[in-house]
């Protein structure tokens, strides 16, 4: 190989790497649940309890791959559902798009934490007991009174729920529901 041929060579994987140094490492979403989707019996049980109709705009935070919002939508609501992970979002939107839903749902990327809940009627939440307790004061405070708040298996601290329900067809596993009070 010639000298000027050498240096081109040179040059070129010099390009290269610095490209990679520049390359924005991507790190994975610090989450407060781990990814396990509710089963089919128990999304039924949570949007029943919550007697969710087309009226209803229902958030989903931390919703995994868009299920009970999907299923919501096939009840004629509107659905919005928020996850950190943005995998988690893409195949949602996806899963929405099988579904033949996606004018009716919103798949964001977001902390459920920072999440402007204010505009649903229902929330649905399957987290944990320590991130339930957390989220109880902005729900108290963002959502109108008499919205439903519906959990998979955590309950809410001393909050009492309105109702605790089983499922039969998913034995173990209970839905917690709350109405937000008159302020
Ligand atoms: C147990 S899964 C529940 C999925 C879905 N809601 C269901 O019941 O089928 C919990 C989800 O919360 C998401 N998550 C965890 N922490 C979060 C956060 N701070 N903000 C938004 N999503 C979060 C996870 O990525 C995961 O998809």
């Amino acid at each position: 190989m010639r000298p000027r041929s050498l240096l081109t060579l040179w040059l070129v994987a010099l390009t290269l790497l610095g490209g990679c140094a520049s390359v924005p490492v991507t790190t994975a979403p610090k989450l407060d649940a781990p990814w396990i989707p509710s089963a089919p019996a128990v999304i039924a049980a949570m949007l029943e309890a919550a007697g969710v109709g087309a009226r209803d705009t229902v958030y989903d935070l931390g919703c995994g791959e868009g299920e009970i919002v999907i299923a919501a939508a096939q009840r004629g609501a509107r659905g919005v559902g928020v996850d950190l992970d943005p995998e988690r979002i893409v195949n949602a939107r996806r899963n929405a798009a099988r579904a033949g839903v996606t004018d009716r749902v919103t798949f964001v990327v977001q902390d459920l934490f920072t999440t402007d809940v204010s505009p649903a009627s229902v929330v649905t939440l399957y987290l944990g007991p320590d991130v339930n307790r957390r989220l109880r004061p902005k729900l108290l405070r963002e959502l109108r009174p008499g919205s439903r708040v519906v959990s998979h298996d955590f309950s809410m601290g001393d909050w009492e729920p309105e109702r605790t329900i089983p499922v039969p067809q998913a034995p173990g596993h209970v839905v917690y529901l709350w109405r937000v009070p008159p302020r």
